[in-house]
C-alpha cells in the first residue's frame, strides 16, 4: 500500500469537543525586533525608504500575557500564534534556548487562559542565513527547515495539538516571486511555480516527520482561498477564467498536499469578479470590483465568500475545516461589527449544511504590522496606541464576544437534542 494511503488510514480524527472561537496573530507582525529575519533586512534596505519598519511592533514579545488575558476576557477559547524561526535559530545551527523557553511560556500562558493554541511554524518570514542560501527555491534547503521544525516540535510537543506548517504558501510565492512586492523581490513565473512545488514538498515531508515526533498532532496549512466569479455571468470567457483562477489559486496547492493534511485551515479575505480582457495580450484578465463595501485597504467586503469557500472545500476534500483567518482593515471599527455578524452566520450556515467546520479565528487579535503596508491598516479586535503601546478593546470585540456566547449556546442545545 502506498505510504500516503496508509498514513491517510492512520490519521487521527479531528474530533473537537468544543468549537474554537478566537483570533490570530503572527510573530513578525507583533513581537518586534525580529532582527535576524529576512523581512527585517528587507525593511531596513527597502521599505524604510517609504518609512515602513516593524521595529518593536506591538511589543507582543514582552506583552503577550496582557494580550492573552484580554483574549480570554473577550470570550475567546482559542488563539493562533506563530513561532519565529529567525529568533529560535538566528545563526545556522545555533539554537537560542532562551527563545525556546520564551515560546514554552507563551504556550503555557495560552493554556492558563484556556486558549487552545493553533501554532504556525512559518508565517512568511525566515532567518536571513536561510534566505541567503535561496530559501525554499532550492530543494536541498527543504531538509534544513524540516530538521528545524522537528527539533522545535520535539521541544514543544506537550503543548501542541494543531500545527499549521506554512501560512498561505500561494500568497507568499505570489508576492515574493511573481509580483516582487515582498522579499526577495523576484518577478519570474518560473520561480513562482518552482517555489510552490518546493513548499508543497516541504509540507508533505514535514507532515510525515512531525507525525513521528508526535503522532497525536493535527497538521495542515493555512490556505488563502478567494471567491472568483465571472464579472459577466453569461460570458463564456469570464466563466472559463473564473474556473482557471479557482483551480490555480484555490486548489492546485491543496491537491498537492491533500494526502498529508488532517484538516484544512482557511484564510478568507478576497472576492474577485473576473473579466476577460482581449485587448491585453499579456495580462488577459482584470479583477473589476463591483460596488460594494470596501475595507480601509480597498479590499472588497463580501462575507458570503466564507460560506462559498467552506462549501467548495468541503465538497472537494471532505476534511474538517477551521477558519484560520478572516478579517477587515477598519480603523473606525464601523465595518467590523456587521462583518463579524455576517461572517459567523455564513460559517454556521455551512456547518448546518454538512461542512465539518470546527473553528473561527478572526484576524487579528490586536492591530499589527501589515507587511509592506506598515502599521496603518487596523485589523485588530484590540486597538494598539502606537505612542505608548497601550491596548484597548474595540466595541466590535464585545459584539464578537456576544456572538460567541450565542453560538456556543446554540451548539450546546443542538448537542442536547442529539442525546
Ligand atoms: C496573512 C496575514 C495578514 C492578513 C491581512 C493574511 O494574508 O496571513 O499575515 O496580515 O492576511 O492582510
Amino acid at each position: 500500500m502506498p505510504k500516503h494511503i496508509a498514513d491517510q488510514k492512520n490519521k487521527p480524527k479531528v474530533k473537537i469537543s468544543e468549537f474554537l472561537f478566537g483570533a490570530a496573530l503572527s510573530a513578525h507582525q507583533v513581537e518586534g525586533n525580529n532582527i535576524h529575519s529576512d523581512w527585517w533586512k528587507f525593511e531596513q534596505e527597502v521599505l524604510s525608504k517609504k518609512g515602513i519598519s516593524s521595529d518593536v511592533a506591538t511589543n507582543h514579545y514582552e506583552l503577550y500575557e496582557e494580550d492573552f488575558a484580554l483574549a480570554k476576557k473577550i470570550g475567546h477559547n482559542s488563539h493562533r500564534v506563530s513561532i519565529e524561526w529567525a529568533k529560535v535559530e538566528p545563526e545556522k545551527g545555533k539554537i537560542d534556548f532562551t527563545v525556546i523557553e520564551h515560546y514554552k511560556k507563551v504556550l503555557a500562558t495560552l493554556k492558563a487562559n484556556d486558549l487552545k493554541p493553533v501554532v504556525t511554524l512559518l508565517h512568511f518570514t525566515m532567518p536571513q542565513w536561510f534566505a541567503k542560501r535561496g530559501g525554499f527555491l532550492y530543494k536541498k534547503n527543504i531538509k534544513t527547515f524540516v530538521e528545524y521544525a522537528k527539533f522545535l516540535v520535539q521541544e514543544l510537543k506537550s503543548d501542541l495539538e494543531f500545527v499549521i506548517t506554512i501560512n498561505e504558501p500561494v500568497v507568499y510565492a505570489y508576492q515574493s516571486y511573481l509580483t516582487g512586492t515582498w522579499t526577495p523581490q523576484k518577478k519570474k513565473f518560473r520561480l513562482y511555480k518552482k517555489i510552490l512545488k518546493n513548499l508543497a514538498k516541504t509540507h508533505n515531508q514535514l507532515y510525515h516527520e512531525l507525525k513521528h515526533v508526535s503522532p497525536s498532532l493535527k497538521i495542515s496549512i493555512a490556505k488563502n482561498n478567494q471567491v472568483f466569479e465571472p464579472s459577466r455571468r453569461h460570458n463564456l470567457l469570464d466563466n472559463i477564467l473564473a474556473q482557471y483562477f479557482r483551480y490555480t489559486w484555490n486548489y492546485q496547492f491543496l491537491d498537492r498536499i491533500k494526502h498529508s493534511i488532517d484538516f484544512i485551515g482557511l484564510n478568507y479575505y478576497f472576492y474577485r469578479g473576473v473579466k476577460f480582457k482581449r485587448a491585453l495580450a499579456k495580462n488577459f484578465y482584470q479583477f473589476p470590483y463591483p460596488t460594494c463595501r470596501k475595507s480601509d485597504m480597498d479590499w472588497e467586503v463580501f462575507p458570503k465568500g466564507i460560506y462559498i469557500n467552506i462549501m467548495d472545500l468541503h465538497k472537494r476534500y471532505k476534511l474538517p475545516i477551521i477558519v484560520t483567518e478572516n478579517g477587515v482593515a477598519d480603523d473606525t471599527d464601523k465595518l467590523r461589527e456587521s462583518f463579524l455578524k455576517e461572517s459567523l452566520e455564513w460559517v454556521f450556515k455551512a456547518k448546518k449544511e454538512g461542512a465539518n467546520v470546527f473553528g473561527y479565528l478572526h484576524w487579528a487579535l490586536t492591530d499589527n504590522f501589515e507587511w509592506d503596508h506598515g502599521f496603518d491598516p487596523r485589523f485588530g479586535l484590540i486597538k494598539i496606541d502606537y505612542n505608548n503601546l497601550s491596548r484597548s478593546v474595540r466595541p466590535s470585540a464585545l459584539v464578537y464576544q456576544k456572538l460567541i456566547e450565542k453560538y456556543q449556546n446554540q451548539l450546546k442545545s443542538e448537542q442536547k437534542d442529539k442525546q
